[in-house]
């Protein structure tokens, strides 16, 4: 890591925590030196271990006490450190000090998550992911807790217990791990209307992304933005990723979950640490408070989105991930997130979700980080001034001096002092609020249905046909037939072709008769039937940064066609990686030793974007090895640019891809449906330009190809 990624406010403070053992002495906690740890103190070579073995003792104590309860919710996760940099000032929008000035460098702490899982599980469960920012604001931290999908499950905090009860592993016997496919969280979603259009959205693809780096963050509840004048507008935060929104497939993520459990988190620190840091715009979407009821939702409902075609995502700044933290205990598992975190210039709207949320986290920090004072975690400190009466508690480390713990006092000649709005005093917007206590909802929130719809109808084919497919494999794996039943009749209020497509999967009859989808939007209120901004397909597709690609290598390889594609693909910013049957070196054509990154054995194909098999001349030992016609077939399966040269066109057709063209003999490459071919004599810069557009694709869903229920592609024949 470079040093220049070990600079900025935040990362000053925590310097004063860090430790190095190198060069120094075992100590005990007491700082004295320890010179033997091998073997506890014992009466006699073959005798009993003694009492007076302090440092025995000492050592064994801490570790006893190592492990702190994982968090109830989000147990996974990975985070990274970075900076924050507006573009722009915000003055009339918020007085918040880091939407003000552009030339501040706001550091930032993200950790991302999965919701359900245990913090031992798999990275690419189908879930939702955590996205959570800490912005160390010169006034105070601000919190952006938030996820990579627009909306949630409830809309109200107190079915929050009840939803995560459904969604956890059964009570009676801890199973299934990380999984929505079980009974209690269909019974749940069957039963709970509201929850329909997140769970659309968790059957798609967004619940499987490629990576962290390529997801989208949303604050998901309305916020407010207040100016100096006092002047409140609603706002929704959004991340925008520079690398666009990618997902997996569900064969590729169920694999993975096997062959390499930590794939998000390893693909977040070694971008980290290769430079290649990850970077968001962050948007705001802004109403006015005359607007509040200008549209088909209410504002106020987490269970709908704005849409970006009514409201535009205004680009406000960028956030940039530049060094992987220290120590994961100290820094990702300590972190405590709270959307109460705010900073003058924000404030709160009266979500119901939001609104109980500013409850729980505080709450839940008391049990999971022992005490009262976890605010004082350096990865928790703000790097503004903390003054204020709290005192004591488990664990206190602040020393605070002075006399009069109190407010008012005179002993202390009043301080710490008020202070006042102009002196970046924290007020809160003085909305009217008056109403009967009640327990009820509002009839504003009880349309359901409409934008589980919009979302549906803005998915293109191919992300349709992975939404069923994965309601297949989840209610597949619901036992209970009457819940089955009940998710068939919800999603036939969001639309008839879905419920009968996802029916057809899992033995149960659409219900006859008109659908009875409740309370209809309001009429004669803004609204769209489409979001294309809501489908994959239409994110950016014209970097290959990052990009993972295979080279199947084997004796007498080719390495004129290997430096052009690393040398090539490695300038537009893709990892290439060499595997072959064993680690060590493999000797070319030219008689050169080709250095192996990974054997075939200890990867696969669902790590890599794509996958060059260049010619190895006359023998080729790939075409008799069953892991590299596995690693292509997969490939092509799962829609990946594949190139090959020479010899390794014909290992294509051994792996059985259909319908490859035969490469012309004059050089020329032939490019179907993202399996680009030559007969290994063309020019290899145009080689490298249709990987590098078939790479930037993403997926090439256009083969010859067809969809079998779970979302695994497979060749037609
Ligand atoms: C829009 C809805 C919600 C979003 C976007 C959201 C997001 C998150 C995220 C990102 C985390 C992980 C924070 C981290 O990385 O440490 C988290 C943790 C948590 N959430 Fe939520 N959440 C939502 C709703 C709720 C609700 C309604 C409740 C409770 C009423 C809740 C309670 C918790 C708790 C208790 C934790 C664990 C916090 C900790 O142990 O530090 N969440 N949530």
């Amino acid at each position: 890591m470079s040093e220049n990624q070990r600079d900025g406010k935040k990362n000053d403070d925590l310097e004063a925590f860090r430790e190095s053992p190198d060069g120094q002495y075992l100590t005990s906690n007491q700082g004295l030196r320890i010179n033997h740890t091998d073997d506890s103190l014992k009466a006699g070579e073959r005798g009993p271990t003694l009492l007076e073995d302090f440092h025995f003792r000492e050592k064994i104590m801490h570790f006893d006490h190592e492990r702190i309860p994982e968090r109830v919710v989000h147990a996974r996760g990975a985070a990274a450190h970075g900076v924050f940099h507006l573009y722009e000032p915000l003055t009339d929008l918020t007085k918040a000090g880091f939407l003000n000035d552009p030339s501040r460098e706001t550091p930032v702490f993200v950790r991302f998550s999965t919701v359900v899982g245990s913090r031992g599980s798999a990275d690419t469960a189908r879930d939702v992911r955590g996205f959570a920012t800490k912005f160390y604001t010169e006034e105070g931290i601000f919190d952006l807790v938030g996820n990579n999908i627009p909306i949630f499950f409830i809309q109200d905090a107190i079915k929050f217990p009840d939803l995560v009860h459904a969604l956890k592993p059964e009570q009676h016997n801890e199973i299934p791990q990380a999984a929505t496919a079980h009974n209690t969280a269909w019974d749940f979603f069957s039963l709970l209307p509201e929850s329909t259009a997140m769970v659309m959205w968790i059957m798609s693809d967004r619940a499987i992304p490629r990576s962290f780096r390529m997801m989208e963050g949303f604050g998901i509840h309305t916020f407010r933005l207040v100016n100096a004048e006092g002047k409140s507008r609603f706002v929704k935060f959004h991340w925008k990723p520079l690398l666009g929104a990618h997902s997996l497939l569900w064969d590729e993520a169920q694999e993975l979950a096997g062959r390499n459990a930590d794939w998000h988190r390893s693909d977040l620190w070694q971008a980290i640490e290769s430079g290649a840091y990850p970077e968001w715009e962050f948007g705001i979407q802004v109403l006015e408070e005359g607007q509040e009821f200008d549209f088909a939702f209410d504002l106020l409902d987490p269970t709908k989105l704005w849409p970006e075609e009514l409201i535009p995502v205004r680009r406000i700044g960028k956030m940039t991930l530049n060094r992987n933290p220290d120590n994961y205990f100290a820094e990702t598992e300590q972190v405590a997130f709270h959307p109460g975190h705010l900073v003058s210039g924000i404030d709160f709207s009266n979500d119901p979700l939001l609104q109980g949320r500013l409850f729980s986290y505080l709450d839940t920090q008391l049990t999971r980080l022992g005490g009262p004072n976890f605010a004082e975690i350096p990865i928790n400190r703000p790097i503004a001034p903390v003054h204020n009466n709290q005192r004591d508690g488990l664990h206190r480390t602040t020393i605070n001096t002075g006399t009069a713990p109190y407010s008012p006092n005179s002993l202390s000649g009043g301080c710490p002092m008020l202070a006042p709005e102009n002196a970046g005093g924290f007020v809160t917007y003085p909305e009217h609020v008056e109403g009967p206590k009640t327990r009820a909802r509002s009839e504003s929130f009880k349309d359901y249905f409409s934008q589980a719809t919009l979302f549906w109808k803005s998915l293109s084919p191919i992300e349709q046909e992975h939404l069923i497919a994965a309601t297949h494999f989840e209610l597949g794996k619901v036992t209970a037939l009457q819940v089955r039943e009940r998710m068939v009749e919800m999603f036939s209020y969001v639309d008839p072709e879905l419920a009968s497509r996802v029916a057809a999967g899992i033995g149960v009859q659409v219900p006859s008769g008109t659908p009875q989808p409740g309370v209809q939007p309001p009429s004669g209120k803004k609204t769209v039937e489409k979001s294309p901004a809501l489908s994959l397909e239409n994110q950016p597709s014209d970097s290959i940064a990052t990009r993972r690609v295979a080279v199947l290598a084997a004796p007498g390889v080719d390495a004129g066609q290997v430096s052009a594609v690393k040398n090539g693909l490695t300038a537009k910013g893709a990892v290439v990686e060499v595997i072959g049957q064993r680690l060590g070196t493999i000797q070319t054509n030219n008689g050169q030793e080709l250095e192996v990154d990974h054997s075939g054995l200890t990867v696969s194909s669902v790590m890599y974007d794509a996958v060059f098999v260049p010619d190895t001349g006359s023998a080729d030992e790939r075409a008799s090895d069953g892991s590299v016609l596995q690693f292509v077939a997969q490939a092509y399966k799962h829609g990946k640019t594949i190139a090959a040269a020479g010899t390794g066109v014909a290992l294509l057709r051994v792996a059985g891809i259909p319908g490859i063209p035969a490469p012309g003999s004059d050089g020329h490459i032939m490019d179907d449906a993202g399996v680009i071919t030559t007969d290994g004599r063309s020019d290899m810069k145009t080689l490298v330009d249709k990987l590098t557009a078939g790479i930037a694709q993403h997926r090439h869903w256009n083969r010859n190809v067809m969809l079998v229920p779970g979302g695994v592609v497979l060749p037609v024949g």
